[in-house]
């Protein structure tokens, strides 16, 4: 019921967000998408419209099924070929060793229950020199005053957003496991709760 509600409102809910920045984020940064490219978390699939359509396959991994379904619906409006959608964790994927050319994370390593564990799959199935493509909102470094109201509320708002984490150091995980910035932007997120509003997006490289 829980998983239903989530993806009905998910859309509505973003709307602002997207309107007042988020959709341009998508749009440039997708642009650096190529060859065999890996989404997860995907959610309504807000960043299908984006990616170029010289990418050779496209791979949408998905836990929540009602998401799925959503996801299932768009993919002809788009008229894309090479689709597989699966229903499936970041913590675990079911492909080789150096299989992608591209992974793509938007609003998603906030959500997974096991950080460092989702980095060093994404790390393991992304070939040498293989792109990590981020948007995500992450914990407050430069701003103790919100860093700690970020961690006051955090119980609280995974629990109303389906185990959002307000607090993760996500650019330091990402280079822990292995991977190198090639593009960063720091950036306040509009048309959301000041608690996940510092964001961070951009590309790393498989190192
Ligand atoms: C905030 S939504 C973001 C959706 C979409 N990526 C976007 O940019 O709008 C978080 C998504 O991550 C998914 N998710 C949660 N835990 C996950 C996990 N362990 N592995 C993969 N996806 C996960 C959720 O089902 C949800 O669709």
């Amino acid at each position: 019921m829980y998983q239903w509600l989530v993806s009905k409102f998910y859309d509505n809910i973003m709307k602002d967000a997207e309107d007042k920045g988020l959709r341009d984020w998508r749009q440039m940064l997708l642009k650096n998408s190529s060859g065999d490219v890996l989404e997860l978390g995907c959610g309504t699939g807000a960043n299908l419209e984006f990616y170029p359509s010289t990418i050779k396959r496209l791979v949408l991994i998905e836990p929540n099924l009602h998401m799925c379904q959503k996801l299932k619906e768009k993919i002809p409006v788009y008229k894309m070929n090479n689709i597989e959608i699966l229903n499936d964790k970041a913590e675990h994927l079911s492909f080789a060793d150096a299989s992608f050319d591209t992974v793509v994370c938007t609003l998603v390593l906030c959500s997974v229950s096991n950080l460092e564990k989702a980095l060093s799959e994404i790390h393991r199935i992304l070939r040498p020199k293989g792109k990590l493509i981020f948007i995500e909102h992450v914990a407050a470094t430069n701003n103790p005053k919100r860093y700690r109201w970020q961690r006051r509320l955090e119980f609280l708002w995974k629990h109303i957003a389906a185990g959002c984490h307000t607090a993760r150091n996500t650019e330091e995980a990402i280079i822990k496991a292995g991977f190198n910035m090639l593009e960063l932007s720091r950036q306040s997120m509009r048309g959301v709760p000041p608690i996940v509003r510092p964001s961070i997006r951009g590309v790393a490289i498989r190192g």
